[in-house]
């Protein structure tokens, strides 16, 4: 066992120099193993044996932006395009909510159809129609006004990965019109408005180093979101980096331990990359401190259009069979899916 482990378990508050040493564990079965028993010991003290669910509602795939890993970026041309209509995003809340979701999640790209009016008309007729839920919104980079529109409207939650926390690989990743500097301050726009936010990063994407890792890290440490997103890296054959490397499950794994760890009451899903990459992801998610799970609520003629990486699962089942298989995978490793709003302890 090596020194830095127990050091970090003994007090998380660590400088980036740390963390890069700490993040040298993650190659020590041993090490991990530690930390993920620590991660898993605390997610229990917390959250018991429960795992909160989140209905996904993935509502359109048009996208002005050109990320250069996200296979809906606007530059593919390959991509067949589609958005929802208000009333087939009701329809997937209704079927949610019939089988337990009490918590909807729109996620699109960036879809300028969207306008705010459009955006509010059906954020707010989810909330008076579901007012046990949550509404949680993923849709990107907006101004604090359109924020703060979303938010009156009925809004809770948000989610908008800041993707990577270094300058260099931020511009490694994107085109030169986004900046990490904006991705930044959305979120501490969201922070501001009193949403619950939610930040993270993909693992092993191209040009990630232990520098950026440990500055994830950093960040996260700062912006105190109440959730961390991260899942594997998984390339899309339709994008530049169609032929690099996918990101290492151990390692996501390791880094869910250590978000766990350092943040201790954050809500941590353990995403459908991870399941995509490792046919038993998610489970190995759960038992090293995640406590989400995210099932596709979207219909089922559209899933494989939300085309980000290849070989997506999840594509072709029912929203019932979808929460059915992951209720089993859920119990498969001692913990249960519950009908809650699931939002973070305090
Ligand atoms: N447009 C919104 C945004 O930018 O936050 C939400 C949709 S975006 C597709 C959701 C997330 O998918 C991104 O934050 C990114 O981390 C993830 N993603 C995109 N391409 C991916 C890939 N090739 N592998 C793994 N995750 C990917
Ligand atoms: Fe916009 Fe991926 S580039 S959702």
């Amino acid at each position: 066992m090596k020194e830095v482990t127990e050091r970090f378990i003994a007090n998380p508050d660590f400088t980036k120099e740390e963390f890069k040493e700490l993040l040298k564990c993650a190659e020590d079965p041993e090490d991990a193993a530690y930390l993920a028993k620590e991660a898993a010991r605390i997610r229990k003290e917390r959250y018991g044996d429960k795992v909160y669910t989140r209905g996904l509602i993935e509502f359109t795939n048009y996208c002005k932006n050109n990320c250069y890993y996200c296979g809906i970026r606007r530059g593919n041309l390959h991509a067949s395009r589609y958005r929802l209509t208000k009333e087939e995003i009701l329809d997937c809340c209704a079927d949610g909510y019939e089988l337990g979701f009490r918590t909807f999640v729109l996620q699109g790209g960036e879809d300028a159809w969207f306008t705010d009016e459009r955006m509010t008309d059906i954020i707010r007729t989810i909330r008076e129609s579901y007012q046990d839920c949550a509404i949680t919104l993923s849709i990107g980079e907006k101004s604090y006004e359109s924020y703060r529109k979303y938010k009156e409207a009925g809004a809770d939650r948000y989610l908008l990965r800041h993707e990577t926390a270094n300058e260099e690989h931020y511009r490694k990743l994107h085109p030169s019109n986004m900046s990490l500097s904006v991705r930044k301050q959305c979120l501490y726009d969201l922070k501001k408005l009193g949403y619950q936010v939610g930040a993270g990063f993909m693992v092993g994407s191209p040009g990630q180093n232990a520098d950026c890792l440990a500055e994830d890290l950093v960040f996260l440490k700062e912006l105190q979101p109440h959730m961390v997103g991260i899942g594997p890296f998984v390339p899309h054959h339709d994008t530049a980096f169609a032929k690099e490397e996918a990101g290492s499950v151990d390692m996501t794994l390791f880094l869910l331990s250590v978000i766990r760890i350092l943040l201790p009451k954050v809500l941590l899903p353990a995403t459908t990359a991870l399941g995509t990459l490792d046919p038993k992801g998610r489970e190995k998610g759960l038992a090293v401190g995640a406590n989400v799970v995210m099932p596709n609520l979207s219909p089922v003629k559209n899933r494989k259009q939300y085309d980000l990486y290849d070989n997506k699962i999840c594509t072709g089942e029912e929203a019932a069979e979808c929460r059915g298989c992951l209720a089993r995978r859920v119990e498969s490793v001692g913990y249960h899916l519950v009908d809650e709003r699931g939002d973070a302890v305090l």
